[in-house]
Formats: structure tokens, sequence, C-alpha cells
């Protein structure tokens, strides 16, 4: 099968009309290059030999050819027979006659000779018999074999996604299993994308720590038993230890280029820095000990935020602290208006369980409040804000004011200080209606739990849920338990609700007064597993939209693709697990939309989701599970954390978006918002005595022209410096075609305006991967005939960029990369 590059599977139709009349009107018409394909297919056996007994690993069972003909097992004809009749059977199902034979599979080749002696004996024999030919082959062998035929081929665009080998078994399990190993590897993707900016603009050491390590344990986590979820437990293990280390070192990389940036407007090196940055990275958990500082004397808590995208930004941060009366001032000495919201129970609980289990250490006291204060940071830079005790001379005003939880009991209760409100009904304390006074946007909306068992595989048949496989054995609903109200939260800020929804499940809702949004941050375990039987927890928003089976789920967070319940587009489909089988990888977001308006669900972490009923949205939250599933890992999926001996399920954090909008109009938040999640404000701690440090360090930074910031709808994937001192530049078109009616447009970004203190000297585009020219890889491309010419549409792509004029035009979807040579650099003053 022949399909597109996941970027490229919406297309724009321009005929030649329309092409007309847009020259009439003086438009220059990007170039429209044809659909950009790549060959792919499906094997019959996944990546395994041929069926007729061709493993020859030394413990293996196949017949061995034996060519010796005093020895009475000699088989020559025997085993050549086999071999030509598997490749005629596969011939069968394959289009040209040029097939592949995938000789090995997971775990072969721990002694390769005893593979090689017998290929070279096939290879040999075969050819001699002269029914097929056989060779040594590579994937771009047999791919430049295929093109050469000038074959049609079908074109595919969308994916191969929920796959199952079998009936009952749905590969749909591994889109949620191990959720914190998934979280991890999102947050560190993040901080390498934000550590990487820092190091380009301090200039790469040869020297000191480097991003290197991080990039190694992040990529050696892509693998596909590693960010899945389905590898033992003392891999998985493994993976967090070298993320960890190479977050370690990336660490003291954003600590060292933050004080050479605030110790001197110069972007063009330091040498010993002396200002010291702390970062929190269990702020997560509430532990933060620079922030849980005592600051009655004199000193104050220096909180730096940067800012890793390209735009300008406005948030709210949140610390934890141990005193009451707070003033909070931004770099310029303005105060900031604050919110102080007591840290309740369930995070002191979870706090100084997984303080002891991921440190070793039973912290001091738990700090008592969240200091919340909102930020505004510019594009690719920072700002610093101020955190001090109030002195007799500040107004009762400026300071941060603590407002007392209170428990609901029996009563509607609605939150929301913005545009944006939820109501809570009386007797259940559940969510039921959000509405957006400026969008007008009122739709009824409930949230509800729920488990599936897993089935352990003692039936008739077999199949048990583990980590790859999603097999409920039924769906329990979670009832919240009645007796325990809601406490709400609320301030000029933010309002919280907090909801233990069952023993183990907490939420705490957030709405902010200045986003449209609706935040759920979930805790969830340990699952119980007493009764015996794994549990595979779900979370649904349900509301009254008519959505016709229909849904969409991000591809690699890039293009969202349509889902229809019970139905594939390229296959007649029988489904035989009606909640496994309706499973779809959610990584960036999922969205349904009906006549009027559309809800987005954002995600902070690859899940799996689903829409399983009109009108509702469904993410898999955590798995804990009981048995294997057979297909490869051999251990049940029973992530638990010790500590002192004491062992229970691990429980698990996230965090989820909702927003309601009007129809067409959702885009622009999924696509913005989707990019804040991914790149959270990075931030760091100092402390300073006295009022000085505006005197002696820059307050607020970007490396961009100040009057500058990237398109909305363009992104930076990557701005990092290379061994010979260019950089690296990646630049990503957020929108397909179509997805938006502003942003769907050609995107135009000034390098100039990126670099202002750097003077590009030469630019060089080339293949994502950075190692490889354009011009040589358009040269090399090969073209596949389509089979349906109709199908082979044009997208608008961006041109050339001109050396003068150094403008990057991108297309709808489309990532450009570049390699630039600076000449020289001027200093900034
Ligand atoms: C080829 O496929 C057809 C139809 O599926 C089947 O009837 C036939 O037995 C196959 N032949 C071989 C040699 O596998
Ligand atoms: C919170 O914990 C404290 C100390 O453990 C306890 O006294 C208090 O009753 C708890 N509050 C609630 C609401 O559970
Ligand atoms: C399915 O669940 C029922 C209890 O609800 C249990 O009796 C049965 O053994 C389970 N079957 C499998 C195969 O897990
Ligand atoms: C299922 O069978 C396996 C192997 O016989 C056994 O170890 C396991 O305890 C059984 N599980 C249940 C839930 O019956
Ligand atoms: C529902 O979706 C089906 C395709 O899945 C489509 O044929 C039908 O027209 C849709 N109905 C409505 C009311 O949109
Ligand atoms: C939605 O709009 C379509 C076309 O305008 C119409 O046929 C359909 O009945 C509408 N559905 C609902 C639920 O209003
Ligand atoms: C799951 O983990 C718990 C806690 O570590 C342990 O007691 C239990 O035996 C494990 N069960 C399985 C099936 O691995
Ligand atoms: C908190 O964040 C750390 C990474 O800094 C992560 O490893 C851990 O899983 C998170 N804890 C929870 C409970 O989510
Ligand atoms: C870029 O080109 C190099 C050299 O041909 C190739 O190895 C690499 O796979 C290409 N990268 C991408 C993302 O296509």
């Amino acid at each position: 099968m022949l399909f597109t590059s996941s970027e490229l599977i919406t297309k724009i139709v321009i005929n030649e009309k329309t092409q007309n009349a847009l020259k009439l009107y003086g438009v220059v018409l990007k170039p429209l290059v044809l659909l950009l394909t790549i060959f792919t297919g499906i094997f019959p056996k996944n990546y395994e030999p041929p069926p007729g007994g061709f493993y020859f690993e030394i413990n293996d069972v196949s017949p061995v050819v034996q060519d010796d003909p005093l020895l009475f097992d000699y088989n020559v004809e025997e085993r050549v027979n086999d071999f030509v009749a598997a490749a005629v059977s596969q011939a069968n199902i394959t289009r040209t006659n040029h097939i592949m034979f995938t000789m090995g599979t997971d775990f072969k080749y721990q002694y390769a000779e005893s593979w090689f002696r017998q290929l070279d004996k096939f290879i040999h024999y075969v050819n001699k018999d002269g029914r097929v030919n056989a060779l040594y082959s590579t994937p771009s062998i047999y791919t430049d074999a295929k093109h050469t035929t000038s074959e049609s081929w079908p074109l595919k665009t969308d994916d191969f996604f929920p796959y199952a080998d079998q009936a009952n078994a749905y590969w749909t399990g591994y889109f949620t299993s191990r959720p914190a190993l998934k979280g991890y590897v999102r947050l560190l993707s993040g901080y390498y994308l934000a550590a990487r900016q820092l190091e380009f603009f301090i200039g790469r050491s040869s020297v000191g720590p480097t991003t290197d390590s991080l990039a190694d344990a992040l990529a050696v986590a892509q693998h596909h038993d590693a960010v899945t979820g389905t590898e033992k437990q003392h891999v998985a293990d493994d993976y967090a230890k070298r993320l960890y280390r190479g977050y370690a070192e990336a660490e003291s990389l954003v600590k060292l280029s933050l004080a050479c940036l605030t110790e001197s407007a110069s972007i063009s090196g330091c040498d010993s820095p002396k200002t010291k940055f702390e970062q929190c990275p269990l702020l997560n958990i509430s532990y933060c000990p620079q922030s849980e500082v005592d600051l009655s004397h004199a000193k104050s808590l220096v909180v730096l935020l940067y800012n890793s995208l390209g735009w300008k930004r406005e948030d709210v941060i949140r610390i934890p602290v141990i005193s009451e009366s707070i003033v909070v001032r931004d770099s310029e000495g303005r105060v900031v208006e604050s919110q102080l919201l007591p840290l309740l129970n369930a995070s002191t609980t979870i706090r100084s369980h997984y303080i002891k289990a991921y440190l070793g250490i039973s912290p001091s006291a738990a700090p008592k409040f969240w200091l919340a204060f909102p930020v505004s940071v510019p594009p690719l830079g920072f700002t610093t804000y101020f955190v001090s005790t109030a002195k007799q001379t500040d107004s009762a005003s400026s300071m941060s004011t603590l407002y007392s939880p209170q428990v609901t009991e029996k009563s509607t209760t609605k939150i929301g200080p913005g545009l944006v409100k939820l109501l809570y009904n009386a007797d259940e304390g559940r969510l039921s209606f959000y509405s957006n006074s400026r969008s007008k946007v009122n739709a009824v909306v409930e949230q509800s739990f729920s488990y599936y068992t897993g089935q352990d595989g003692n039936g008739s048949d077999p199949q048990a849920s583990g980590a790859y496989i999603f097999r409920p054995n039924g769906t329990y609903p979670i009832k919240s338990d009645t007796q325990v109200p809601l406490t709400v939260l609320q301030g000029p800020i933010l309002d919280e609700v907090h909801q233990q929804i069952n023993p183990w499940i907490y939420q705490i809702t957030r709405v902010f007064k200045a986003k449209e949004h609706a935040e759920f941050e979930f805790r969830v375990g340990p699952i119980p597993t007493d009764d015996g039987t794994g549990k595979e927890v779900a979370m649904q928003i349900t509301t009254a939209m008519m959505t016709n089976k229909t849904f969409y789920t991000d591809s690699n967070g890039r293009d969202f693709i349509k889902r229809i319940r019970d139905s594939r587009s390229d296959w007649e489909l029988q489904v035989h697990q009606p909640a496994a089988g309706n499973y779809y990888p959610i990584n960036l977001g999922v969205y349904m939309e009906d006549n009027s308006t559309e809800l987005s669900l954002l995600v902070d972490r690859s899940v799996g989701g689903a829409s399983l009923v009109d009108g509702q949205l469904e993410l898999m939250l955590h798995r804990r599970l009981l048995h294997d599933d057979g297909r490869g890992v051999a251990e049940a999926l029973n992530e638990t954390v010790c500590v002192d001996d004491e062992c229970a399920g691990l429980t698990v954090q996230g965090k989820f978006y909702v927003r309601i909008d009007p129809k067409g109009e959702g885009a622009k938040w999924r696509r913005s918002f989707g990019q804040e999640i991914y790149s959270p404000l990075l931030i760091a701690f100092s402390e300073q005595d006295g009022e000085n440090w505006i005197n002696s360090h820059v307050g607020t930074f970007t490396a961009m022209d100040p009057s500058y910031s990237l398109p909305d709808n363009v992104a930076l994937l990557t701005l990092q410096a290379l061994e010979d001192g260019s950089a690296l530049l990646r630049l990503a078109h957020l929108y397909e075609t179509r997805e938006d009616k502003d942003l769907s447009t050609m995107a135009n970004v000034e390098l100039k305006k990126i670099f202002p203190d750097k003077k590009i000297g030469k630019i060089t585009e080339t293949n994502l991967s950075a190692n490889q020219e354009r011009a040589e890889m358009e040269k090399k491309r090969l073209k596949w005939k389509v089979e349906d010419s109709q199908s082979a549409e044009m997208v608008a792509r961006g041109g050339p960029v001109d050396p003068s004029k150094l403008i990057v035009e991108l297309g709808p979807m489309e990532i450009r990369t570049f390699v630039i040579k600076f000449d020289y650099i001027f200093l900034r003053v």
C-alpha cells in the first residue's frame, strides 16, 4: 500500500480556474507540490519468517537444509519446495513479482551463524532450482525493486488504528500502559526543547554540561517497547533512570544558562556566573524546597520564568509556600495580584509518600499554601517575579489573599472567576453545566468515572488483558461517594473544586479567570486488586451533542483523523470488542462536534481514548492488571511503589483540559494551548537579600527582536546549537488545510528577527533529520504512481528562502528544517 506521511494527509485542491483567478489578483501562487507519498504495506505475518519452518536460532525446531547426500536426512528438494511454496503463497497476495521475507523476529540472531548458514544454502539451492530467484536484500533494495516495476498503487491517507491480531486481541491497552512513564517522557521532551534553546543562547560548551544525554535517553525511550509501556518492570525502571540522568545534566545546563543570561545582557558566552538558580522537578507533588523558605529575614524569592514558545504568553504560576502574608512583584517592582490556596490533605498525603519513594527522605513539615499569581512572559525569553513577606509599608491590598475552603453539602455550586463557569449539581456534587459568557456556549456536561475489569485469560478464550491488549470483562461505573462533599476554593485568579471520587480517585478541577477552559488534575491509585481482578480506569465527559458516531483524534500531535465508531475507511469491519475495538491513541487531544458546538479534550501525555456513545468522550487514565497478555512481556502490568518494604499500586497524577467552542472555532485553542501544554513555563528559583537583584541582573529577556513574535500558526520545534557553532532550526505550521478560517494560510517567518544579534551567513535547508540537503533529497525521492489519479492532490508549500530577505514560508502542516551558519555576532548592549 502507498500512503502519505502524516503531515500531508489533508490536501487542498486547487484547480486551474482558481489558479487563474488567483493570478488575476496578483497573488503569487506558492509552489504546489504533488502530495508526497511513501511506500508502505503490511506483511502476512508481521515481521516473522514465512510459514513453513524457517526459524534458525540454534534451539529452533525448523528442519535445517541437509545437503550431504550420504546422510539419510538429506532434504534439499523438500526444503526448496517449502521455500518456493511460501514465496508463491505470499506473491499471491502481493502486487508485483517482488516479495520480501523478513528472516528473523524479536529476540533472534543471538547466534547469527546458524541463520546465515541456512540462508546461504536456501539461496544457493533455490536459485539452482530456478522457479524463484532469492537474494539477500534490504528494505531499500526491495523498495527500489517495487518502484522500477512502474506499478500504480492505491493511496491510503489514514492510519491502521486500532489494530487487532485476533478477534479479541485489540492492541489498544498500550495506548495507556505505564501512564507515569508516558508522562515523564512527555515532560522531558518539552524540557529538552527549552534546554536546547538555553544552550544555544550561551553557546555549546565542549567541557560543561550539555543536553546530549537527555537527547539520547529520549531517543531510546521512543522504542516500540519503551514509551509504549510494553516492557518488563526492570526495563521500564532502566528507561526512567536514563531519562533522569539526562534530565540532571540538562538541568545543570539550564541553571548555568539562566545565570549567564541574567548576569549580563550579552549572549556571547559567560565564564563563571555567581547567581545560583534551582529548579523543582517535584512541584507536581507540592515539593519545592526552594520556595518553601522562610522569607521573613529581608530575603525574597526570585522566580524566573522561561517561555520556550515563540509567542508572548500569559499564564498562572503556582508554587508551594510556608508563610501567609506575601507580596508578589514583577521585574519592574509593581505589585502583582496573588492568591493563596491552602494545601489540602490529599496533596500532603501524596507529597510525603512520594518524596519518600523518590528521594528516600522524609520531608520537613508540608508547606501550608499554594501561592498562585498571573505572569506574562515574552516569546523565547524570560521574566522575573519577586515573592516576599509583606512589610509594614505594604498595603493590605497588595498582599496575597487567602481564600478558605468551603465544604459544600447539598447545594448547587458554581465556579469560575472569569468567562467560563462550571456548575455542580446539588445532590451528587457532579459537574453538570459549562458556560462561556463570551462565546455564548451553554452546554450540559457531565463527568463520570468507571473501570473495566481485565479478563484473566482463563475462560474458553485464553486472551487476557495486559500491557498490550485491552480485553475487558465488564465495565463498572464508579459512583461518587456522596458522603464526601465537594471542597471549593474560590479566589480572584482561579477557583478549584476538590473531589474525592472514591477512596482511590481524587480530582481537582480548576477554572482560571483568564482562561476559557477547565483544567482537570486527576490522581488515580493505588488501584485495588484484592478482589483478584485487574482494573482499567476510565473517565467520561458526556454531553447532549449529536455526534453521529464520529470523533477526531490526533496523529502524533499533527493531523486530526476522523474516527467513526465501529467503522474503518478501508475495509468491512466486524467489531468483536465494542470498547477495545474503538479505542485510539490520544497524544495531543480528541474532539467531537455537532451542528452548533465542538468539545475538545487535550491531554498532558499519550493515553487511550474513544467515543463509545454519541456525545461522549472517554479517556483511559490508568491500568493495573494481574495477568500477562502473551505478546512477549511475560509479566503482569502491575506497577507498584515500595516505601520501607511496604508496596502499593502506583498512583498516577496527570491533567486533561476541556473546552467547548462554537462549531468551527475549536482549532485555535487546540493548536495554541496544545503548545502550552507541551512547553510549560520553565520555573527557576533564586534568593536575594534586600532589593538589589534588579540593579545587578537582567529582569526580562527575549532572544528575538523585542517587537517580534512568531505568527500564530507557527511553532518553533527546534533551536539547537550544533557542534560547529551553527544552529539547527525547525519550524512547523500548526494547522491543516481548512482547519481554521484564519490560520490555515501560508505563514511567513522572519529569520532576521529570530536572530537579531547574529548575522546569518549561510542557510541550508535539509530533510527533517538534518543529515541530507533538501535539494539532494528532492533529486532522490521516489515518485510513486497513484492508482486513482483523482486522489493525487496538490498541497501548498513554502518556496525557497531568499538569502537576502531570509523569510521562511510555511504551508499548512509543513515542517521545514534549516542549518544556519552565522558570520559574526552582534553584541547586545
Ligand atoms: C491464492 O489466493 C487465492 C484467493 O485467495 C486462493 O484461492 C489460492 O489458493 C491462493 N494460492 C496460493 C498458491 O496460495
Ligand atoms: C487533614 O489532616 C489533619 C492532620 O492529619 C486532620 O487533623 C484533619 O482532620 C484532616 N482534614 C480532613 C478534612 O480530612
Ligand atoms: C469475568 O468476570 C466474571 C465475574 O464478573 C468472572 O466470574 C469470570 O471468571 C471472568 N472471566 C474471565 C475470563 O476473566
Ligand atoms: C489462571 O490460570 C493460571 C494458570 O493456570 C493461574 O496461575 C491463575 O491463578 C488463574 N487465574 C485466575 C484468576 O483464575
Ligand atoms: C452520519 O454519518 C454517516 C456516515 O458515517 C453519514 O452517512 C450520515 O449522513 C450522517 N448523518 C448525519 C445526520 O449527519
Ligand atoms: C445538522 O445539519 C444537517 C444539515 O444542515 C441537518 O440535515 C441535520 O438534521 C442537523 N442535525 C441536527 C441534529 O440538528
Ligand atoms: C502485584 O503487585 C503487588 C504489590 O507489589 C503484589 O503483592 C502482587 O503479588 C502483584 N501481583 C501480580 C499478579 O504480579
Ligand atoms: C512527578 O513528576 C516526576 C518528574 O519530575 C515524575 O517522575 C513523577 O511520576 C510525577 N509524580 C506523579 C505522582 O505524577
Ligand atoms: C535524511 O537523509 C538521510 C540521508 O539520506 C537519511 O538517512 C535520513 O533517513 C533522512 N531523514 C528523514 C527524516 O527522511
